[in-house]
């Protein structure tokens, strides 16, 4: 996708992917910094631990808690910080990191542009509260959705994100679905430490909601489980059911979804916006996003 991009653009660059242990990320970064790399996408599990290792960190970073792409930098004849391709390599002498995420808003784009789901007002259920799951539930808290119930196995990593939204967001009205009746007592009670207000309760969400979105890992595996009661989906029939998961390209939850008659979409449109900006923050230009999408179903599906 990035190659295909940058190709696109007629720019002489490449874009490598190298194996890297948590525990010489910082050598890393540095080595490419070193060697004048312009920039660095990051995935699991480095994209945390980068928070502390960038020298600036953009708002997205700051606000979605989270690095996944790195823009090296060097000062120009008047003094500012620009990308290093804007300098030649001969006048560049001092290089900062700079952090940016560009998961989150690639989560919105994608629900926006392939769903055609505007999430200002929607009601949503969201499946997952583990990375992508808690940056999912933040960003659509900043974008306005009305309802967002979270149901996630470990209960209470889901109470964590609520308790997180409900401080950060206070206009969105936040729910925490538990699956048997001691639990609903117990992570009330665990809540209301941080005063916050949060509706818990058992079972399954009894008003409507537009679109249940995928945040676990259920659905990577042909003979997983669907990541909730299909009972539940059979009944209410959400309009709009979007996988993060794109591979394979329609999991089980989006099978049945589909054969209900929702708008559904997988996460392909996600990996590709996160990566369109990615090269757009490098380069300063804007991403050809088709040669992009082509290039990765290329690579992801093989056609
Ligand atoms: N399209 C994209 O660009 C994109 C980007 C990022 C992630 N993703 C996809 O999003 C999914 C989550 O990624 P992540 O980074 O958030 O992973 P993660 O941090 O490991 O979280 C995994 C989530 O799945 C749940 N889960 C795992 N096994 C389960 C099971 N057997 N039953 C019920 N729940 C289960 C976990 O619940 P617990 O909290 O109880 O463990 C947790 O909520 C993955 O499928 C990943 O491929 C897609």
């Amino acid at each position: 996708m990035q190659n295909a991009g940058i190709a696109a653009l007629g720019l002489n660059w490449r874009y490598l992917a190298c194996e890297v242990h948590p525990n010489d990320l910082p050598f890393a970064i540095n080595g490419a910094k070193a060697m004048k790399f312009l920039g660095l996408n990051l995935t699991v599990p480095h994209k945390l631990l980068a928070l502390q290792m960038c020298d600036v960190l953009d708002e997205s970073a700051r606000t979605w808690g989270a690095v996944n792409t790195i823009r090296f930098e060097t000062r120009n004849k008047a003094g500012a910080w620009v990308p290093l391709n804007e300098v030649p390599a001969d006048e560049i002498f001092e290089i900062r990191s700079h952090g940016f995420n560009t998961d989150a808003d690639a989560i919105v784009r994608s629900i926006n542009e392939d769903l055609g789901l505007t999430l200002r007002g929607a009601s949503v259920l969201l499946l997952g509260a583990g990375g992508a799951g808690r940056a999912a539930a933040l960003r659509l808290a900043a974008e306005g959705v009305s309802n967002l119930f979270l149901l996630n196995r470990t209960e209470e990593k889901a109470g964590q994100i609520a308790v997180e939204i409900s401080t950060r967001f206070p206009g969105v009205r936040i729910h925490v679905t538990v699956q048997n009746a001691n639990g609903v007592a117990e992570l009330a009670n665990s809540l209301k430490r941080h005063n916050a207000a949060i509706n818990v309760f058992q079972g399954y969400p009894r008003d409507r909601v537009d679109l249940v979105l995928n945040a676990t890992s259920l659905g990577l595996k042909s003979n997983d489980p669907l990541p909730l009661d299909v009972n539940w989906l059979r009944f209410n029939k959400p309009h709009f059911v979007y996988d993060m998961i794109y591979r394979p390209a329609e999991t089980n939850l989006l099978r049945e979804a589909k054969s209900l008659g929702c708008k559904t979409a997988n996460g392909i449109g996600m990996l590709l916006y996160q990566g369109a900006k990615a090269l757009e923050l490098w380069s300063g230009k804007s991403a050809p996003i088709a040669e992009m999408r082509r290039a990765l179903e290329k690579n992801v599906y093989g056609s």
